[in-house]
């Protein structure tokens, strides 16, 4: 018996309009097709501009891709219309790179991560607590956080309230685009960390987003690298990273290599 994938990408195109006045569309997402398994990592690479996060937006159905087919858990959710999306939001949920930008400068801690919750239509504010106090802790998060404004954390910590407001629905996949590119050095791993518990305690699939290699190799099953909106190379994280088949992985990888050694000096990223 074969399972299908929690996510199935085909032929995904993303083409958008040219910046300035003459200037041709930029073919951003040039078909793009991959499969990723319910608790599994695939790591998406590549250098900027190469099409990652329009990759991400058309999963995430926040632009409706121009061709292609986006199958979640069973559904196409290309052809979805609002309402019927709207219900599939809470399952696959984004995180995004700048946690001060993905958060609402005027809202506590508590009520960003309970946002959510009522936007869905719940009516009950002590549940509602409960289950913010619960994330909370599973994010590494102390309680009394819950009452302070995104200013008043740092940059890691805002980074666990997104995650945390993206768990709140009880999703199956995220999309993390670049989730710790934004934060100092010395909390990247703890996030990445972090991710992979929740991973393992959850069974969350992740599409992490990433340009730097030397970042994902330990955490992703497996890696696809982009290139000029294209996928050039795919496959098992500790194939693509020892035995790249193309040119263009080999010097991501010669590029990883410092930061690499970075990471495993500091110990911190756990290897799977
Ligand atoms: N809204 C937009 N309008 C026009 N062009 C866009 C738009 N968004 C992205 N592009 C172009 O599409 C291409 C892919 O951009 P995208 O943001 O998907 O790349 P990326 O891999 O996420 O890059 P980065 O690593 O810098 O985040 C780039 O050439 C970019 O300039
Ligand atoms: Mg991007």
């Amino acid at each position: 018996m074969t399972t299908e994938p929690l996510l199935s990408v085909r032929d995904l195109l993303v083409v958008h309009p040219g910046r300035g006045r003459r200037a041709a569309p930029v073919r951003a997402v040039d078909g793009v097709s991959f499969d990723l398994a319910a608790g599994e990592t695939l790591a998406l690479i590549g250098e900027s501009g190469c099409g990652k996060s329009s990759t991400a937006s058309a999963v995430l159905q926040l632009r409706r891709p121009d061709a292609g087919r986006v199958r979640f858990d069973g559904q196409e959710l290309t052809t979805l219309d609002e309402p019927a999306l709207r219900r599939v939001r809470p399952l696959i949920q984004p995180v995004f790179q700048d946690p001060y930008g993905s958060l609402s400068p005027r809202l506590r801690v508590r009520d960003a991560i309970a946002e959510p919750l009522r936007v869905h239509g719940s009516r009950d504010r002590a549940e509602d607590r409960r289950r913010v106090a619960e994330l909370l802790d599973l994010v590494g998060l102390d309680a009394a956080l819950g009452d302070r404004l995104p200013h008043e954390l740092s940059g890691g910590q805002c980074q666990r309230v997104g995650i945390a407001r993206a768990l709140v629905g009880g999703p199956r996949l995220l999309v993390l685009d670049e989730p710790v590119s934004a934060l100092d050095p010395s909390v990247r791993s703890g996030v990445l960390n972090l991710l992979t518990d929740l991973q393992d305690r959850l069974g969350l699939a992740y599409l992490l987003i990433c340009h730097d290699l030397a970042l994902v190799r330990h955490v992703a099953h497996r890696i696809a690298v982009m290139r000029s909106g294209r996928i050039v190379e795919s496959g098992p994280a500790r194939g693509v990273c020892e035995d790249p088949a193309d040119p263009y992985t080999r010097e991501l990888l010669a590029y990883a290599r410092t930061g690499d050694r970075q990471a495993q000096a500091d110990r911190r990223v756990k290897v799977r």
